[in-house]
C-alpha cells in the first residue's frame, strides 16, 4: 500500500557528466514498477538534471531550501525556484545541516512550512548521535525531532511528509544500522503518527539512511516498516544506485 520511495542524496559531489549517465542507465527497462526514484544533486545540476532525467523513472530533489520566497538572502534557494527545476522532493532537517549549519528543530519547522506551501515533498530527517543512543536517548530523540514538526502541521500538512530516520553514527561511517535496530526506531516513528491518525500512520513513508548500499539494502528494505531509503555514498555509483533500486521491488 506504500510506495518504496529511494533517494539518493549526491550531498556535495557529482558531476554533470554523472547526470548524464543516470539519465542513460534508467532510461532502461529493469526496475520494479512500484518505485519511486529521486536524485537529489547539488543546485547546479538541477537544470541539466531536469533535462536529462526525462523519459527516465528518476526524479528530482533537493537538499534544502530556505524558509522565505525571495529577498536578499545571498546564497540560498527558495522553494519556488527549485519548482522551476522539476523538484518534487526537498531534505530537511538533514544531521549534516544540523550539526554543520547549526539548523535547529525551528529551523526545520519553518523550511517544512515552505516547502510544504509551495508544493513540495519535504522529506524530514531525523536521527540520533552515538553519545545519544549510547545513553539510552534514541526514541526520545528522534521523537523530539519528528513531533517538533509534525505536532505543529495541520491534518492535511502531515499527510504530505516524509520522514527519514538516519541515525548519525551510520552516516558515511559504513556501520549500517542493524535492521532490527532500524525496525525499532522505524515503529516508534510509526506509533507516534498513529497517536495522531491511525491511516496517516498506515501511509507515511519512513525510509532508512546511513551506508544503506547494494549488499545490505534488500535485508534493509524487508523490515515491515522501512519504506525506502535515502541513499548517500551509494548514490554517486550508477551501478550500486540501479542495484539498490532494484532491490526495493
Ligand atoms: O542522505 C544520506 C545519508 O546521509 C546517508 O549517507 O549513505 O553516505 O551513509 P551515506
Amino acid at each position: 500500500m506504500r510506495t518504496p520511495l529511494i533517494a539518493g542524496n549526491w550531498k556535495m559531489n557529482g558531476s554533470a557528466e554523472l547526470i548524464r549517465q543516470f539519465g542513460e542507465r534508467f532510461a532502461q527497462a529493469g526496475l520494479p514498477e512500484a518505485l519511486d526514484i529521486t536524485i537529489i544533486p547539488p543546485f547546479p545540476y538541477l537544470d541539466a538534471a531536469q533535462h536529462a532525467f526525462e523519459g527516465t523513472r528518476l526524479g528530482l530533489g533537493a537538499q534544502t531550501l530556505n524558509p522565505v520566497h525571495s529577498g536578499a538572502h545571498t546564497g540560498e534557494v527558495s522553494g519556488q525556484m527549485l519548482k522551476e527545476f522539476g523538484v518534487c522532493y526537498v531534505l530537511i532537517g538533514h544531521s549534516e545541516r544540523r550539526q554543520l549549519y547549526r539548523e535547529t528543530d525551528d529551523h526545520v519547522y519553518d523550511r517544512t512550512q515552505a516547502a510544504l506551501s509551495v508544493g513540495l515533498t519535504p522529506v524530514l530527517c531525523v536521527g540520533e548521535t552515538l553519545e545519544e543512543r549510547d545513553a539510552g536517548d534514541t526514541m526520545q530523540v528522534v521523537l523530539r525531532q519528528v513531533g517538533h514538526v509534525m505536532a505543529r502541521l495541520e491534518p492535511a500538512q502531515r499527510q504530505q511528509i516524509v520522514i527519514a530516520y538516519e541515525p548519525v553514527w551510520a552516516i558515511g561511517t559504513g556501520r549500517t544500522a542493524s535492521p532490527e535496530q532500524a525496525q525499532e526506531v522505524m515503529a516508534g516513528i510509526r506509533e507516534y503518527q498513529a497517536g495522531f491518525d491511525t491511516q496517516l500512520a498506515a501511509q507515511l513513508r519512513l525510509l532508512y539512511g546511513g551506508s544503506m548500499n547494494a549488499g545490505n539494502a534488500a535485508e534493509l528494505l524487508a523490515q515491515p516498516d522501512i519504506d525506502g531509503g535515502l541513499v548517500g555514498g551509494a548514490s554517486l555509483k550508477v551501478d550500486d544506485f540501479y542495484a539498490i533500486c532494484q532491490s526495493a521491488g
